[in-house]
């Protein structure tokens, strides 16, 4: 397969991660005869330094133009610490979401387990989770007016959905839980909130479609709190904007770090797959990011594309890296494996499992060649 994928590695550690995903790719491209091309663009706080814009019309026109998008991370201190910024580098994430309508968010949850241990949470609580967020991505309070009083002593941002944003992204979630544990759990404040209420009178209708999957409600507080007393309870989960954020950052401690967390941003006519996480500025240039969320993200594209097989091949080195301790600090403690160490053994094994298995035990013993 030819594929055109836009790198946008973005802020922090985003160049580090992507870095990595873009070699791990080249391995799957080698391994299985593919042709991947990639072009990369700035986003963010780069693209802000460099032409005063988050998203400039070139890398929107250069990820139009591909077949799928790699993004890496986004956000800096500078911004984060100056509530008066008037241009941030969020906005150019949220830009690249709504021009490319990528209306559903779609985050996998599941316990690794060479790393149920290093979960605060109990093992028997967690062993066996294996669930998906569907987060809606290109509206609610994300994207609703917003505005600030004169004397900056009143703020608003409001929230809004209609029927037709709520209903494409509930088929999608009904369409995956009906090919897997045939539940959905719709997460809301439908004791409160109006969208909420819109949300399950959409959901009810829709489910019609849907008989085989049985649907469930539950309230934003109590589904935090249910997260991680028993996260084996959950299939899909369909939610909002906001609540979808939240949950899923919760959700990542499940699998032992936000760093193992992946996602796909899918819409009609693109797709984008970029890691839960954000641009950790603390740790940029320091070789220690964990880039297993971001290449994790790029086997939700292989599957995209229906590259089954790639995928699993993927998947399966990301595990035998997790098994094998070679990552990085977030989720190992024992030993000092840097983030380039990750993206190529796991290249290396793609390859040639034989060689990567004999160049991790030198790694070890101090006497690789590679490092
Ligand atoms: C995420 C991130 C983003 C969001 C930020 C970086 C804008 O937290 O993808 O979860 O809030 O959606
Ligand atoms: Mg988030």
């Amino acid at each position: 397969m030819n594929l055109n994928i836009a790198i946008l590695p973005g802020d922090g550690i985003g160049p580090e991660i992507t870095e990595q995903a873009v070699k791990v790719l080249e391995a799957i491209a080698q391994k299985f005869n593919h042709q991947f091309n990639f072009n990369y663009a700035e986003v963010g706080g780069a693209a802000i330094e460099k032409t005063g814009n988050p998203l400039p019309e070139e890398t929107l026109n250069i990820c139009k133009e591909s077949d799928a998008i790699l993004f890496g991370a986004i956000g800096d201190f500078k911004y984060d610490n100056d509530p008066d910024a008037k241009i941030r580098p969020e906005q150019g994430l949220l830009k690249l979401r709504k021009d490319l309508g990528l209306y559903a968010n779609i985050r996998p949850t599941a316990a690794y387990e060479p790393l149920i241990h290093k979960s605060p949470i109990k093992e028997k609580v967690i062993k066996g989770t294996d669930f998906l967020i569907f987060r809606e991505l290109t509206g609610g309070i994300y994207f609703g007016d917003k505005s600030t009083s004169a004397d900056r002593r009143s703020a608003q941002d409001d929230c809004a959905y209609t029927a037709a944003e709520v209903d494409r992204i509930t088929h999608l979630a009904f369409k995956k839980a009906k090919s897997r544990k045939r539940k959905l759990t719709l997460v809301d404040k439908a004791n409160i909130l109006e969208t909420s209420r819109l949300w399950r009178r959409r959901a009810k209708e829709i489910a019609k479609e849907y008989p085989e999957v049985t649907l469930e409600f539950l309230f934003a507080d109590t589904a935090s709190m249910q997260l991680i007393l028993n996260p084996r309870q959950f299939d899909v989960i369909l939610t909002d904007n906001m609540f979808g954020d939240i949950l899923s950052d919760e959700a990542s401690v499940i699998s032992g770090s936000i760093g193992l967390a992946s996602s796909a941003s899918i819409g009609d006519h693109y797709a984008m797959f970029e890691p839960v996480h954000g641009s950790f500025p603390k740790a940029k240039g320091k070789n220690v990011a964990n880039p297993l969320a971001t290449i994790l993200s790029a086997a939700m594209l292989l599957e995209h594309f229906d590259l089954h097989e790639e995928a699993e091949a993927l998947r399966q080195a990301v595990e035998k890296s997790i098994e094998l301790q070679i990552t990085t600090p977030d989720i190992n403690s024992n030993e000092i494996h840097h983030t380039n160490d990750v993206g190529e053994f796991i290249s290396d094994y793609i390859i040639d499992k034989k060689s990567s298995l004999y160049n991790a035990e030198n790694i070890d013993l101090g006497q690789s060649t590679i490092i």
